[in-house]
């Protein structure tokens, strides 16, 4: 267990969607796991006046709703006496200042302040010039660090802005930029899975991977957010953060060290190693399409399009690439990668189907696959060949198991992981701005070509399998969309 300073986390937007589902409730499961040192405050800052007892009050409400069964008495004192409320009007000049004068209370807020920004994004980059202006980014004598919530900017561009605009303010090492997806204990297993098993480095590579298949997918649509969808898109939503990070974390070389640092700089070199995509080819690369009506879970559902109210949309609920990472280790490797909102089944998963075996023993024989399952089963599993018993040769796959969760294992929320590492000074499971830039530099052609062709997006029924005319991304003929972590989801 690390040892963690007193501080004081600064909780911008404390009373929005992400803190009363997310924050609040992952602090407080922090405290009863006794993870929060005894001197650690929390101050919320709202736009509006709110009393401290309402405060608490509203705070009791969220963990009311997020702890259905109940929490501890005694956890729930420590952990409000620790809350406080701060209004900071928009319209006061002196805002910053007056927030200033509050957290120099050192009797009650100590000194190491952690901002946590979860506001609007067009927001980031003022609350910082505001933060440093009254000298709270200032690390003379304290830690000072910020928290940027995704997303990091909406292009390459946008995200270079809002990098010199808060560089100005902070050094990277006070930066924390947001990628819930590294919190959660099944992507931090992908390394460990990698470098802490001797088996599975030496065919970690090109000369016994054939293709690797990384998939998220859902069964939910976009529900309420059409707006926000719209403006975003499949590619932009998932691609350009959680699924290129799961990939960095495939495929990056083993780090030195555990460090934040050594850890950071494999990925940054391998998100820097992958191809751009070609834009004049890119219907070989990029294939994008769009949900229409159809059934979920026995239910009928519209499509995206009925959803939107708006029949010329062309943003995608699907979208897959065709990646290749140009390094020693994964030369002329396809990385299929792929994400959709009501596909038939809802899964997370990395599917690595190896090569041809040396030994080709008839019809039927299938190559070996891989499988990390990341949500909602947190399994490895290897598929392999093997005699039917009998009087003859024929083959059949049979399949080793093995969930990594087991029974009475601990469930930790990615933002509990995130909030401790933030009080604990650990950066590996936020985004260095090389990788966000990295990530944007790959997408944001596509996104651009995609929205420049208005033709209509191909359409496939909710609740169904990846579209047919997705296979026009594969390299090989005999290379398609693995459709199910089950033991025979690798058939057409
Ligand atoms: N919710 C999620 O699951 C999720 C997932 C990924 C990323 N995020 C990111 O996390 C951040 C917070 O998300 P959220 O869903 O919690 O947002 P939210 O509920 O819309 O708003 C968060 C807070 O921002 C303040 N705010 C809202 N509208 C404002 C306005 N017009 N002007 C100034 N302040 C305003 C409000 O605080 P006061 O009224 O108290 O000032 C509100 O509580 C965003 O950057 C989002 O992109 C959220």
């Amino acid at each position: 267990m690390k040892q963690i300073d007193p501080c004081t986390l600064v909780l911008f937007g404390a009373s929005g969607n992400l803190s009363r589902v997310k924050l609040m409730p992952g602090l407080f499961r922090l405290d009863a796991l006794g993870r929060l040192p005894e001197k650690m405050a929390i101050l919320s800052v709202g736009r509006g006046e709110v009393s401290q007892e309402a405060w608490h009050a509203d705070i009791k409400g969220m963990l009311d709703a997020k702890f259905k069964k109940g929490y501890d008495q005694e956890v729930f004192k420590r952990f409000i006496a620790r809350n406080h409320y701060h209004a900071n009007p928009p319209t006061d000049p002196n805002a910053f200042e007056k927030m200033k004068d509050v957290l120099s209370n050192e009797a009650v807020f100590p000194q190491n302040l952690a901002f946590f920004l979860s506001v609007r994004p067009s927001d980031f980059a003022q609350v910082v010039d505001q933060l440093a202006s009254v000298g709270l980014t200032n690390e003379d004598k304290y830690w000072r660090r910020v928290v940027i919530e995704k997303p990091f900017g909406t292009n390459l561009p946008s995200a270079k802005e809002l990098q010199a605009s808060i560089s100005k303010h902070l050094k990277e090492s006070q930066i924390y930029r947001i990628d819930h997806y590294l919190g959660k204990s099944a992507l931090q297993n992908i390394l460990l899975q990698r470098f802490a098993n001797t088996v599975l480095e030496p065919i970690w590579n090109k000369d016994y991977i054939d293709h690797v298949q990384i998939t998220n997918t859902e069964m939910l649509g976009v529900g309420d957010r059409t707006q926000f969808y719209d403006a975003t898109g499949a590619l932009r939503d998932m691609i350009q953060s959680h699924v290129l990070q799961t990939l960095a974390l495939t495929t990056m070389e083993q780090p030195k060290a555990l460090t934040p640092e050594a850890i950071r700089a494999e990925k940054i070199k391998v998100l820097e190693a992958i191809r751009p995509i070609p834009v004049d080819d890119l219907k070989h690369h990029a294939f994008r399409a769009q949900y229409a009506a159809g059934e979920v879970n026995s239910e009928k559902v519209p499509g995206y399009l009925e959803e939107l109210g708006d029949s010329s949309s062309v943003v995608e609920t699907y979208a897959a690439l065709k990646l290749f990472i140009d390094n020693p280790r994964w030369k002329g490797v396809p990385f299929y990668i792929r994400t959709a909102k009501r596909l038939h089944e809802a899964d997370t998963r990395i599917a690595i189907r190896f090569k041809k075996a040396p030994l080709q023993i008839g019809e039927g024989q299938h190559q070996n696959w891989l499988i990390i399952g990341i949500q909602p089963r947190e399994c490895i599993k290897l598929e392999i060949e093997s005699k039917i018993p009998g009087l003859d040769i024929n083959t059949r796959t049979i399949e080793l198991d093995a969930a990594n969760r087991q029974d009475g294992d601990e469930s930790v929320d990615a933002y509990e992981a995130l909030l401790l590492n933030l009080m604990e000074g650990d950066n590996s499971q936020y985004l260095h701005i090389s990788e966000v830039e990295a990530q944007w530099r790959l997408v944001d052609p596509v996104i651009e070509a995609w929205a420049k062709d208005r033709a209509p997006v191909h359409q496939y029924p909710a609740g169904s399998r990846d579209p047919e005319a997705s296979k026009v991304i594969f390299e090989a003929e005999d290379q398609f969309w693995r459709y199910s972590i089950a033991l025979g989801g690798d058939t057409h």
